[in-house]
């Protein structure tokens, strides 16, 4: 894919943050973006990296209206000697064009995505942090653009992507977080959009955590639509139990995102001969295990923290602790073994890191 290039002038630069320790997360955008047009008929076209600014849209543009947008959300990482590292990107290209596929939108050829995104990180190479735990962060995202106030697929589609530095998610490593069972509202149903990266997915969640950071608690457990009792999800995060001497994580049953830290955690853990389960979990049987100990770890995946331990659930005005609220040995190993090599300070055994020459 041949990309133009039109650099920021020298005026127009973006100030860089001087004090990495406090770069907080999505606040802080690079110099440039890469944008390419999609037309029924044309095809996926001029794809280009501009200096970063506002969008020109139409007020009927569909995805104001019907909500036809989804995005994706990896990171690059300063690796060994300032080297520029990606962790799966292919995976999260591939997630994106099946949320396209559900949505109704185009797929991208993931050559091309990863086309876009290694041109876009070589032209923005200075915007990426260099402390541990610091990285640049990565938001290619899809919008549909047809003027139109047909309740239809859009026919025009505008593809971007967007990067940003984003500082630590931990002063010291992972901390546990305090975790309210949410009985009343749902993120997603079965059939519905929850496999898919959609934004619909995450204003459907709004209300829930804004309830739940009021009362003091840091995020949501997710339950199944249908009867509220199997655990689905934790705030934007995939959900592991450790139970007994078994790693259980509930199944991809169509309303839960397939994450790629999820994907890693299982591939370590197999590969370390820890048994794994992919089944379903009632939030009853966490409650017990937790309250009875035989439930010894509960931790959240997700690219932002890579692991979150939970170190309480509340339920029904019941709280429970997980392993008197402290870090798992488990959750501890899965956080140094993948920080360690995306950071390309451990053996990268499965070929995960992409490196950017
Ligand atoms: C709803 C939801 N579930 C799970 C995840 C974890 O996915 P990943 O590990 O690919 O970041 C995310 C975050 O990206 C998410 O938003």
């Amino acid at each position: 894919m041949e990309i133009k290039v039109t650099l920021a002038s020298p005026g127009n630069m973006r100030e860089k943050p001087g004090d990495e320790s406090s770069l907080g997360f999505g606040k802080i955008f690079s110099d440039h973006m890469f944008v390419m047009r999609y037309r029924e008929g044309t095809g996926w076209h001029k794809p280009q990296i501009v200096p970063y600014g506002p969008l020109a849209l139409d007020p009927a543009a569909m995805v104001l209206h019907y909500g036809q947008e989804i995005f994706e959300g990896l990171k690059s990482y300063r690796g060994p000697g300032g080297s520029l590292c990606l962790f799966r990107p292919e995976k999260n290209f591939e997630r994106m064009n099946l949320s396209a596929r559900r949505l109704c939108m185009p797929q991208i050829p993931v050559g091309d995505a990863l086309d876009a995104v290694t041109t876009l990180l070589r032209v923005d190479r200075g915007w990426i942090p260099a402390s541990r735990g610091t990285s640049l962060y990565i938001r290619p995202t899809m919008i549909a653009t047809e003027a139109g106030l047909g309740v239809r697929p859009s026919a025009e589609y505008l593809f971007y992507i967007i990067t940003g530095p984003v500082g630590s998610y931990y002063a010291r490593g992972p901390e546990p977080v305090r975790i309210l069972v949410e009985e009343t509202y749902v993120r997603a149903v079965r059939g519905g959009l929850g496999e898919a990266k959609a934004g619909a997915n995450y204003a459907a969640s709004l209300l829930a955590s804004k309830n739940a950071k009021e009362s003091g608690y840091d995020q949501v457990l997710w339950l199944s639509a249908d009867g509220r009792e199997e655990v689905e999800e934790v705030g934007t995060m995939n959900i592991f139990f450790v139970i007994g001497d078994e790693v259980v994580t509930p199944p991809l049953s169509g309303s839960i995102l397939p994450g790629v830290t999820r994907d890693s955690v299982l591939t370590l853990a197999r590969e370390w001969k820890i048994p794994v389960t992919e089944r379903p979990v009632e939030i009853g049987e966490v409650m017990r295990g937790a309250a009875d100990g035989t439930l010894s770890e509960a931790f959240g995946t997700g690219t932002a923290a890579v692991i979150s331990p939970v170190g309480s659930f509340s339920c029904g005005g019941r709280e429970v602790m997980v392993q008197r609220s402290l870090t798992g040995k488990l959750s501890r190993r899965f956080y140094d073994e993948i920080t360690g090599i995306q950071y390309g300070e451990l053996e990268d055994r499965h070929r995960w890191v992409h490196r950017v020459e």
